[in-house]
């Protein structure tokens, strides 16, 4: 097989600073486990905009479409604020996303037991947190028409969105959950609100039907989005892997993720259809923005850019065991008390630089030899 090709836009902000971190990470790889990449880079957001007038050029996209994975930092900044909205920084990774088609979004809720102190949980609720939430990210109530603000017939501004989910749109997510779910703990719950919303009675009937047909060895639950809120606070610990709508997903893993502490270690994957060679397209990217307020001082974690890589090996490489290294590595370093200054509390302490932070993971990824 080729060798597989990666495409890096490190973006604006942070975004460049946590990348260089990921470089070394891949570099490593590539030394020392023969396990190469064809990576290009290009520009995106703010920094697309200084040299081509637009977020996202199109040979930038053209070059998305074609790579196994791509990878990206962060994108925006005050500098851009004042955009117009059609060439704002942000519309670069919307463009990436809609013409990739990137329906499901993987938001993984992991914690490890070094920070269980900083969940605002019980350190016994989340120690050795390992969930998946995966979020439908092309339709639903952010795309359904009619949408808008307009007058009604009895003279009153209404504003109108509309949740609208098509079979098949159901059914693409409901497999993509399905396939992550068998390769982990074979469990997969569905949320949404089939009490009050006929979208989600059919949502609930398609996930049920895909999986009594194609999946009927993987475990699956319904529950209410709303109860789901509550479980997850309750005892997290009962879910492996969560499928829900777009709205109900942007809640629900905003959520989850706060089990788990800070931003910065956060990672994130955007999945759609398999490509010729059996990979999905792919967009993988921490949670995190370009975080301005540190951005050029050399404090960015780079943890939540590493674990998007680790992603990248594990659902478009199908290096799981090496993806279970790096985490396993990022575990060692947070053991031994390496903190970022994210990663401290409000008493302090001295925190290592992101350049420190990723030479340590590397010297993990070293002595896991
Ligand atoms: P942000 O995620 O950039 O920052 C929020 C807070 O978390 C800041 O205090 C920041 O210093 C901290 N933080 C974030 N990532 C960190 C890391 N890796 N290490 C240590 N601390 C970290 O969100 P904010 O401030 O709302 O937005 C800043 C810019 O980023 C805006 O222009 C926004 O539009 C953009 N943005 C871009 C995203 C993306 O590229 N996917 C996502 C969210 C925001
Ligand atoms: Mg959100």
């Amino acid at each position: 097989m080729s060798t597989p090709s990666l495409l890096i836009l490190a973006g604006d902000g942070i975004g460049p600073e946590v990348m260089t971190e990921v470089r070394k990470i891949i570099d490593w790889f590539g030394a020392k486990r023969d396990l190469a990449f064809d990576v290009s880079e290009d520009l995106v957001g703010g920094a697309a905009y200084d040299v081509h007038g637009v977020p996202l050029a199109d040979e930038t996209m053209a070059k998305a479409q074609e790579v196994d994975a791509v990878l990206l930092g962060a994108v925006g900044g005050p500098k851009y604020d004042d955009l117009d909205f059609s060439v704002k920084p942000e519309r670069g990774l919307l463009r990436l996303r809609k013409e990739m088609d990137l329906y499901s979004n993987l938001r993984p809720a992991q914690c490890f037991d070094a920070l269980a102190d900083f969940s605002s949980l019980k350190k016994d609720v989340v120690a050795g947190l390992d969930i998946m939430i995966v979020r439908e990210l092309t339709s639903g109530i952010y795309f359904g028409e009619p949408r808008g603000i307009s007058v009604n017939a009895s003279g009153e501004r209404e504003g109108v969105n509309t949740q609208r989910y098509t079979e098949s749109e159901i059914a693409r997510v409901a497999r993509s959950a399905f396939e992550l779910a068998k390769r982990r703990g074979n469990k997969v719950c569905s949320m949404e609100k089939a009490n009050v919303m006929e979208s989600g009675i059919l949502w609930r009937e398609i996930v049920q039907k895909v999986h009594d047909e194609e999946y009927p060895d993987v475990e699956l639950s319904h529950m209410y989005a709303d109860a789901g809120g509550m479980q997850l606070c309750r005892w997290p610990k009962q879910f492996d892997v969560i499928v829900t709508d777009n709205l109900f997903g942007d809640l629900l893993s905003d959520v989850a993720a706060m089990l788990t502490g800070s931003l910065g270690m956060l990672p994130s994957a955007s999945l759609g259809a398999p490509m010729e060679n059996g990979r999905p397209k792919a967009l993988y990217e921490p949670v995190h923005g370009s975080a301005p307020d540190i951005a050029g001082q050399g404090k960015a974690n780079p943890i939540a850019c590493i674990l998007s890589f680790a992603m990248a090996l594990r659902y478009s490489f199908d290096q799981g065991a090496e993806a279970d290294r790096l985490e396993k590595a990022v575990e060692k370093v947070l053991a031994d008390g390496l903190r970022t200054a994210d990663l401290m509390g409000p008493e302090g302490g001295s925190p290592v630089s992101t350049s420190a932070m990723g030479d340590a993971i590397v010297a993990a990824l070293d002595a896991s030899l």
